[in-house]
């Protein structure tokens, strides 16, 4: 306000001197309204009064200095007052432009900060209804999902009771015909092949059973890494014939986790044979363990400890990816895969309360990402 007041008064200075040396002439004395209405701007109205007061008295003394008295002093008074009022009006004027400006400029700070905080709370709305509307879609498939798992389950039960024993039948009697001599090597060879056709059917039977209606888990603290070796153990055999190098990666010290050994062990070994068979000629399987800490936006944050298997086979194809885990979906030549593997593995990590991702490297080949919580809220 000082400063705006020092340099008004500057310039009717200035105006005054210019003024002074030009002598009466009129278009100089409109140059008080650049102090004026600086004045007035910047100051506000007081302070533009007072810039006009002061212009009219320099006017008035610059006059005096020129011409001393000589029109009558009331001529001279009423000059003065009428520049005086002029200048006072236009202070007033631009005054009140600066205020309304002012106010103007206010209102629309504000209103912006209004939008802005508006645009905000639309955009985090808008998230939060993407995240509950993709929550919804996963609850949605994961319904569907189960719907037929169950569907599906029940068929597989009723197959295989009605299966199972008409093959115990085979079975025996291939066990009969094999304890007797038998007449030709051809004989032999095709009584071998009628056994070992009905131990896989057996097999596949079991598993189907096993999957329709999983046996209660025995859950006992276990080291994960443990089962991951005695897995590994057996698995080598088959890993050696075909040239796979296990790479472990294994962090020592994990928290024991709640599991069924034997069902754990059956899931990695069925990731590890998948593997292996995704690698016919040759490759590397890497196990890694680790302990990994979650927080943010999950809704269950704290320690979990991860598994990775990989391998460095051709991978999974995009288009087979979302059917993987789906009973009896498999990419294997008939009588090579039931497509039971990943579906049983998925069930048995659900009821453990752990999860499994299974996807493709960026470097080319396979990863499966299993996690677990040292200490599930509940199991289903
Ligand atoms: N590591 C992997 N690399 C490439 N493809 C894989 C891998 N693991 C699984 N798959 C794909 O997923 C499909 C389903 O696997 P899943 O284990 O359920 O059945 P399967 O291996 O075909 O049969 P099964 O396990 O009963 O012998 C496989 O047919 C294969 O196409
Ligand atoms: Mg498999």
């Amino acid at each position: 306000m000082l400063a705006t007041m020092a340099v008004s008064l500057g310039m009717v200075l200035v105006v005054a001197i210019v003024d002074y040396l030009t002598g009466l002439e009129i278009s100089v004395a409109l140059l008080y309204l650049v102090p004026v209405c600086w004045g007035a701007w910047f100051g506000g109205r007081n302070a533009g009064l007072f810039v006009a007061a002061a212009s009219a008295a320099a006017w008035l003394i610059h006059v005096m200095l020129l011409c001393g008295f000589i029109d009558h002093p009331w001529v001279l008074a009423w000059n003065t007052l009428t520049l005086g009022v002029s200048f006072a009006l236009v202070a007033v004027l631009m005054a009140t432009l600066a205020l309304t400006q002012k106010n103007l400029e206010a209102t629309v700070t504000k209103r912006s900060a209004k939008l802005r905080e508006e645009v905000i709370e639309r955009r985090q709305a808008e998230e939060q209804l993407r995240q509950v509307n993709a929550e919804l879609q996963q609850a949605h498939m994961q319904l569907i999902e189960a719907a037929k798992m169950e569907m599906v389950g029940r068929m597989a039960a009723g197959v295989a009771h009605e299966v199972k024993n008409p093959l115990m039948i085979l079975g025996m009697g291939t066990d009969y015909f094999l304890q007797h001599p038998v007449t030709s090597e051809a004989e032999a060879m095709l009584l071998q092949d009628m056994k070992d056709a009905v131990r896989r059917a057996t097999h596949i039977i079991n598993l189907m059973l096993d999957f329709s209606k999983p046996r209660p888990l025995h859950l006992v603290p276990e080291d994960l890494n443990t089962l991951v070796e005695n897995s590994l153990d057996l698995v080598r055999h088959q890993f050696l014939k075909q040239g796979i190098e296990v790479v472990r990666e294994l962090q020592a010290d994990l928290p024991a986790l709640p599991l069924d050994r034997t069902r754990m062990e059956h899931v990695f070994v069925n990731l590890f044979t998948n593997a292996a068979q995704a690698m016919p000629a040759g490759g590397t399987l890497t196990v890694r363990s680790s302990l990994q800490e979650v927080s943010g936006g999950s809704s269950d944050p704290g320690c979990r400890v991860m598994l990775e298997v990989e391998d460095t086979g051709p991978g999974i194809r995009p288009e087979h990816l979302p059917k993987i885990f789906e009973a009896f979906y498999t990419t294997k030549p008939p009588g090579q895969g039931t497509g039971l593997g990943l579906a049983i593995v998925r069930r048995i990590l659900h009821i453990h309360g752990a999860n499994i991702v299974l996807g493709n490297r960026s470097e080319g080949g396979a990863r499966a990402t299993l996690t677990f919580n040292p200490t599930p809220k509940s199991l289903p």
